[in-house]
């Protein structure tokens, strides 16, 4: 939700930002902004991308300059809202991720003093409170002004008054700095400085950063000094670029093989699955999730209730908040978080902690907020930039498996024979994914036949049923197209009643999964005109009885099909939405990290 950056140091800021907002699009891209101290500060704004901010930007001089790309929460997507926002004198300038939360009293308080507005947004009041409560240093006005504020920001000011520092703040919305040779970057996440450097430095919660050309300096909102901590990434540049593809979703999808390999190494092995899962004695796992990680959560459900006979919930986040939930320390609550940086996730968390549960994250990004509110396993599975949660996903699956696993040996519910069979089977999934990538074409030809249909079903059984409701979203994030996901057993309860004539039905009957019940499900479709592709095992050969189409996935473990099926249904609303000439790496209305409520 809204990708922040700055620069400061020996070359032009402009190029740099520039670049820099490319590589945070996907958190926002309703409008863009950026700002340089050259003898004033100037700004240029834009509704629409990047890309348009830079044909109306012209060639500036100054080393030192902020940006931002926006995702609208408050005032509609427009010049007037972009970022950055100034004062009235255009001595400060302020991009803002987050929310202000009490910012119609402080603008109220604030046009009492004189101030005049000319945004709908929150933002505008942060340079307002810097000039109104400027006391001769840019660091300790921006301090003043943040004690004033309720809400949750990641800010990058810069100000006339102090012309080569940058001032930065955290409070629950993500910050990274990167440490280059006397030059320093700003970034809502670190996939957007990788290019630039690798040394970065996660702001904490409450902590104001100063920068200059000669270094960094944090400290916490009461001044004290914070040490700073350099992490080094382990993400490569190339891994955060295009190379080649059309597009970032093309790419993730297509490193699957690469990204689980990643997942498992280290964690698999002849000994066993060696991952440090904590509280293998709970009573109870909670799963906690949005969206694609949900989904994931649901399966993991599944997984671990098998493997490991504990009993498991999964919430969606933004529920589980605010049901007062029923906890206690006897629970292990498991937030899964591609980003980390999910506003819900993290409150539902913090909410676990606070009844004293135990706690642990399922994240890709190293440093992220998630990090740390709680222990956390990587998922690993590289930097996602497109929207739709690709190779994440197939990595927060694997996790959850290998979790589910090494939770039974721990609990004696599963042998350790059974163990290495399934770690025998683990191992192809890498090379099982590769062929699923290397049937593509045909996937595309499948998927095209239905481009311009009005609506699919999806539909699975057991642990095919969060992946019949990834596939719906998958397709309806990207092409648009109203696309549902239920449980094939639910259909005489309701769901039967959308199908007619050539209404097409996927159905994930791979085997193991109650497979039989399921081919029952798809008669009951296709009697009332639906028209069925089945995503079946090689060797099924039943399926091609039942089905219009049968799209195939390599014979493995009932546990690991479901992680397969998930890759073809990915290819699947990849090429309709292709097809359809989507945005498919930025869907509309949505961005990469949901950071607001
Ligand atoms: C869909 C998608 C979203 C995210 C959701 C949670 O493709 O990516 O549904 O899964 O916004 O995000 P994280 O996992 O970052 O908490």
């Amino acid at each position: 939700m809204c990708g922040i950056v700055g620069y400061i140091g020996t070359s032009k800021a402009v190029p740099v930002i520039f670049d820099l907002l490319k590589r945070l699009e996907y958190r926002g891209y309703d409008s863009a902004g950026i700002a340089t101290i050259g003898s004033s500060i100037q700004t240029f704004k834009t509704e629409g991308s990047v890309d348009d901010l830079v044909s109306i930007t012209p060639d500036l001089a100054g080393c030192i300059g902020i940006g931002h790309t926006r995702w609208a929460t408050h005032g509609v997507p427009s010049s007037e809202n972009a970022h950055p926002h100034c004062d009235n004198a255009g001595n400060v300038a302020v991009v803002h991720n987050g929310i202000i939360e009490n910012y119609i009293e402080l603008k109220d308080e604030l046009i009492g003093s004189g101030h005049e507005f000319v945004s709908e947004t929150d933002t505008e009041v942060l340079p307002h409170l810097i000039s109104e409560y400027y006391n001769g240093g840019l660091e300790s006005s921006v301090r003043n002004a943040l004690s004033k504020v309720q809400g949750s920001y990641a800010l990058a000011v810069i100000s006339t008054d102090d012309p080569d520092k940058i001032v930065v703040a955290r409070k629950d919305s993500p910050l990274v700095l990167g440490l280059g040779d006397s030059e320093f970057f700003v970034a809502s996440d670190a996939s957007g400085i990788l290019k630039y450097t690798k040394n970065v430095i996660f702001m904490n919660n409450g902590e104001i950063g100063v920068i200059s050309r000669e270094g960094v300096e944090i400290t916490t909102m009461d001044g004290a000094r914070v040490e700073n901590k350099v992490e080094t990434l382990e993400w490569t540049a190339e891994a955060a670029e295009k190379s080649g593809y059309d597009h970032f979703m093309q790419k993730e999808i297509f490193e699957q093989p690469i990204s689980i390999r990643e997942t498992f190494s280290g964690r698999i092995s002849s000994e066993g699955v060696n991952l440090e899962v904590p509280v293998p004695n709970a009573r109870r796992i909670v799963i906690i999730a949005c969206g694609t990680s949900y989904h994931a959560g649901l399966f993991g459900r599944y997984a671990i209730e098998h493997f490991a006979r504990i009993p498991v919930e999964v919430e969606i986040a933004s529920e589980f908040r605010y049901t007062d939930p029923i906890l206690d320390c006897g629970d292990l609550v498991i937030a899964i978080t591609q980003s980390g940086e999910t506003a819900d996730t993290l409150a539902a968390i913090r909410e676990a902690g606070s009844k004293d549960s135990h706690k642990l994250g399922i994240t890709n990004v190293l440093g992220s907020s998630i990090t740390r509110e709680c222990q956390c396993i990587l998922t690993r599975a590289g930097p996602e930039i497109g929207v739709a949660a690709t190779k994440s996903f197939t990595s927060q699956l694997a996790v959850l498996l290998l979790s589910a696993v090494r939770l039974g040996r721990l609990r004696g519910a599963l042998s350790a024979a059974d163990e290495n069979d399934f770690i025998y089977e683990l191992k192809q999934m890498s090379a099982n994914i590769r062929r699923v990538l290397n049937c593509a074409p045909s996937i595309r030809e499948c998927a095209l036949l239905f481009a311009d249909a009005e609506q699919f079903l999806f539909m699975g059984r057991g642990a095919n049923y969060p992946i019949a409701l990834e596939g719906a979203l998958k397709l309806k994030e990207i092409s648009y197209i109203p696309a549902e996901g239920f449980p094939a057993g639910e259909l005489k309860h309701g769901p039967l009643a959308l199908i007619y004539d050539g209404v097409p039905v996927i159905a994930i009957a791979t085997e193991g999964m109650v497979y039989d019940k399921m081919l029952g499900n798809i008669k009951e479709v296709k009697a009332r005109g639906a028209i069925v592709i089945g995503i079946a095992s090689e060797s099924d050969t039943r399926i091609a009885k039942y089905v219009d189409y049968v799209l195939r996935i390599p014979d493995t473990d009932p546990w690991i099909a479901p992680v397969l099926a998930s890759v073809v249904l990915q290819l699947f609303a990849y090429y309709i939405a292709y097809h359809k000439r989507c945005e498919i790496d930025k869907p509309r209305n949505l961005a990469k990290s949901v950071t607001v409520e």
